[in-house]
């Protein structure tokens, strides 16, 4: 299957930032911006935040899908590369990353983004899991990341 040419929505966009217009409060960001990602992308089949709760630990935090997996070191899965390298990690297929974590044996591809707060402090990751192989771009990547970095500006670390 190729690539799908997603870009996520403008109007989707425009409406977590209105839902999170001068909010501050982690929690509350997370909840809402899984929500709506996971209501209006079809492909979107796991869509969450994992938190940074200790040196280089990271916890589940909102999410909407099936059981995700609770606690993540940094040095596991997609997710703790993220948190470790601080990168964007875009996976196209989730069984040629070694230490994959598979909470979901239907997943293949996957897209966790980490998130910072505008002193550059490590706040969490996004993670998306699809269960379509290649669902990613690195436009939908950057669009996300811009987003994310806009709504937790002003998250205390
Ligand atoms: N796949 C992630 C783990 C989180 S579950 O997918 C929700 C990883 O490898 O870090």
């Amino acid at each position: 299957m190729g690539k799908k040419c997603l870009s996520v929505p403008a109007d989707l966009m425009a409406r977590i930032y209105a839902l999170c217009e001068d909010e501050d409060d982690l929690i509350a960001i997370m909840a809402t911006v899984s929500a709506e990602l996971f209501q209006a992308v079809e492909g979107f089949d796991w869509v969450g935040f994992y938190r940074v709760v200790a040196p280089n630990l990271l916890k589940v935090g909102p999410y909407q899908g099936g059981h995700g997996c609770l606690v993540i070191p940094f040095d596991q899965g997609v997710c703790g590369a993220a948190a470790r390298y601080k990168t964007i990690q875009l996976v196209d297929d989730v069984d040629g990353f070694e230490g994959h974590i598979a909470c979901s044996s239907s997943t293949k591809s996957e897209l966790v983004i980490p998130c910072f707060n505008q002193s550059g402090h490590l706040l969490g990751v996004l993670d998306i899991d699809s269960d379509q192989p290649h669902f990613f771009t690195w436009q939908d990547a950057d669009q996300l990341d811009q987003m994310l970095r806009q709504l937790f500006q002003n998250v205390s670390s």
